[in-house]
């Protein structure tokens, strides 16, 4: 299953995560990141919008569209089936695991400590979100804690902006790095969309070695 979010990503190092508070700002939002090259974008389920906003936004071609925030399996279903090709929780949840597994999309889990990602490796997850990553010891707690699980790949995601992002890249242990200051709720509401597609602009060159 992890393997498969790999695939999925195809290379992609940078996963925007997005809130949404309707279906209406999806189509400029995904233009401005298509042009600059983003490959994909997380919708959080946080917003009474945000399940038509993630339908709207997994339409767009060129965007693997995944769901953030999912906290049960009801919920990872719902978003499955509003086009949801990956789902994020902040944390582990089994049942999101299994439903997922079920439905044959990639699960990526919050992991936050060494038992946590024992818990998600039990549950056949090698690829976790380290959440909140800057919060909790930042880069430091990340090769603490790839140092003991050299077969987990990280998506370290919270605090993280353009100049913290390359170094964290720079790790061998971490597949992408997920963040909302690439397209900050702040100018979703306003429908700056030209900053947002400069910031997405920005975060690619940046991901590149
Ligand atoms: C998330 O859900 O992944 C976070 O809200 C993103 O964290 P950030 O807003 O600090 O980038």
């Amino acid at each position: 299953m992890s393997g498969d979010l790999t695939d999925l990503l195809a290379g992609t190092r940078i996963i925007p995560v997005i809130t949404l508070h309707s279906a209406d700002q999806v189509q400029p939002l995904a233009e401005a990141l298509s042009q600059a090259g983003v490959g994909c974008a997380e919708v959080t389920l946080r917003t009474p919008a945000a399940e038509d906003a993630l339908r709207a936004m997994a339409g767009h071609p060129g965007l693997v569209v995944g769901a953030g925030t999912v906290m049960d399996a009801a919920q990872a279903e719902r978003a499955v089936a509003a086009g949801a090709r990956f789902v994020v929780s902040p944390g582990l949840d089994a049942d999101v695991a299994a439903r997922c597994r079920g439905l044959g999309v990639p699960y990526l889990p919050g992991c936050a400590t060494a038992g946590e990602l024992m818990a998600a490796l039990k549950l056949g997850l090698n690829v976790v979100k380290l959440f909140p990553a800057e919060q909790l010891g930042g880069l430091d707690l990340l090769k603490a804690l790839a140092a003991p699980f050299p077969q987990v790949r990280f998506v370290p995601t919270g605090g993280i902006g353009l100049e913290r992002m390359p170094h964290y890249l720079a790790h061998p242990s971490v597949l992408a790095v997920g963040g909302s200051w690439i397209a900050p709720p702040e100018l979703l509401d306003s429908g700056d969309h030209e900053r947002i597609a400069r910031l997405a602009a920005q975060a690619m060159a940046r991901s590149r070695p």
